[in-house]
């Protein structure tokens, strides 16, 4: 379908609910702003907090675009007044708080990154996000070191299997979780060290018996409450918990005197809803310390499988269901 002058299609969501709630639809045209530039958009991917939007859980923030899809790549199609360092033209990816299901996004230029060495600009898309949640909560927060060990939960998703790759990059020991062995076969493909099915077996007893009873120095955290207090269990003494979902509720229990013995910290955050100032240093950081591996070829994405963006509907389904690995990506037409 060929959208008219002016107009272009994208992901609406005209009722909160199941899958059939994203309807592909004629809209107004996305017009870069001050600061940003507009992409005309090779593909997106999916994110968990898409499936939260689409059920009427998890609104844009102000100023966001009502779209879903927090990252794309494609090519830079208009510049807007005051960005310098891009042209019409190259090739990017780009964190979005909003707008990736679309022909077209607008996008602050700081949160633009060049599409890495020997890489498609479609499989580009699935990077960003899951990215910039890593390094900014895994290294920029909870500072892995080299030698340490790190805790992934749900190591076989989008966020795992990149938390994976780069803590194996800097030097770090990878314990994962998930819940089927096919899932943590991949991750072991991936270079995780320990392997920990979460439905059969529990993970604080299996991170101490790998660590010869000190525990993770840091965890990343997708299940919020229902793992907060074994998540402390399971921490070193000076470890870091880094939590970045609440697919186990939002509501829990914490033991503080086991917190003070550790001298432990949490920290929870959510990339989205922060400023694009906020947003345009962890871009920025990003590309100083992890571009450099992903051109080298030592990081790559994982693409479960791609799907035209039209059909955004069967991608949710596929991901709420866990039947991917990695990141299913949305292919504009
Ligand atoms: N705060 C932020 O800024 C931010 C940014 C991006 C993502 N996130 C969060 O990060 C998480 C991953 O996002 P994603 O888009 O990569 O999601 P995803 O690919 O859909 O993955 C969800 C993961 O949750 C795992 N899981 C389900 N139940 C579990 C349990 N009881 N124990 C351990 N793992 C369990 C699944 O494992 P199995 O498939 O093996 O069952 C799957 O790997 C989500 O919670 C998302 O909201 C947060």
């Amino acid at each position: 379908m060929r959208s008219s002058v002016g107009r272009m299609y994208a992901i609406t969501i005209p009722e909160p609910g199941g899958p059939e709630a994203l309807v592909w639809s004629e809209v107004p045209d996305a017009v870069a702003g001050e600061g940003e530039v507009l992409v005309e958009v090779v593909a997106s991917a999916v994110n968990r907090a898409d499936i939260l939007q689409r059920q009427g859980f998890y609104n844009p923030p102000p100023g966001a675009s009502p779209y879903p899809g927090l990252e794309c790549s494609g090519r830079i199609a208009e510049i807007g007044p005051g960005v310098s360092g891009w042209a019409v033209g190259d090739e990017v990816c780009a964190l979005l708080a909003g707008g990736g299901y679309a022909e077209k996004v607008a996008v602050p230029a700081g949160q633009l990154l060049p599409v890495p060495k020997g890489l498609d600009v479609r499989r580009a898309a699935a990077l960003p996000e899951v990215v910039c949640t890593v390094w900014s909560n895994v290294f920029m927060i909870a500072h892995l070191r080299p030698g340490e060990t790190l805790l992934v939960h749900g190591g076989s998703s989008g966020i795992g299997t990149m938390a994976i790759q780069l803590a194996k990059a800097v030097g770090a020991k990878v314990a994962v979780t998930a819940g089927t062995p096919e899932k943590l076969d991949r991750c072991a493909e991936l270079g995780a060290d320990i392997l920990i099915n979460y439905r059969e077996q529990d993970f604080v007893e299996e991170v101490r018996k790998a660590t010869d009873g000190a525990g993770a120095d840091v965890i990343l955290d997708n299940m919020g409450a229902k793992y907060l207090d074994r998540n402390i269990q399971a921490l070193a003494v000076n470890g870091r918990l880094a939590i970045i979902g609440m697919q186990g509720g939002v509501k829990g229990e914490l033991n503080i005197a086991t917190l003070l013995n550790k001298r432990a910290a949490i920290s929870a955050t959510s990339l989205r809803a922060r400023p694009v100032g906020e947003k345009t240093a962890i871009v920025a950081a990003v590309r100083e310390h992890v571009w450099p591996l992903v051109d080298a070829g030592h990081i790559r994405p994982v693409v479960d499988r791609e799907l035209p963006m039209s059909d955004a509907a069967a991608a949710h389904r596929i991901v709420e269901e866990s039947g991917h690995i990695g990141k299913v990506l949305l292919v504009g037409q």
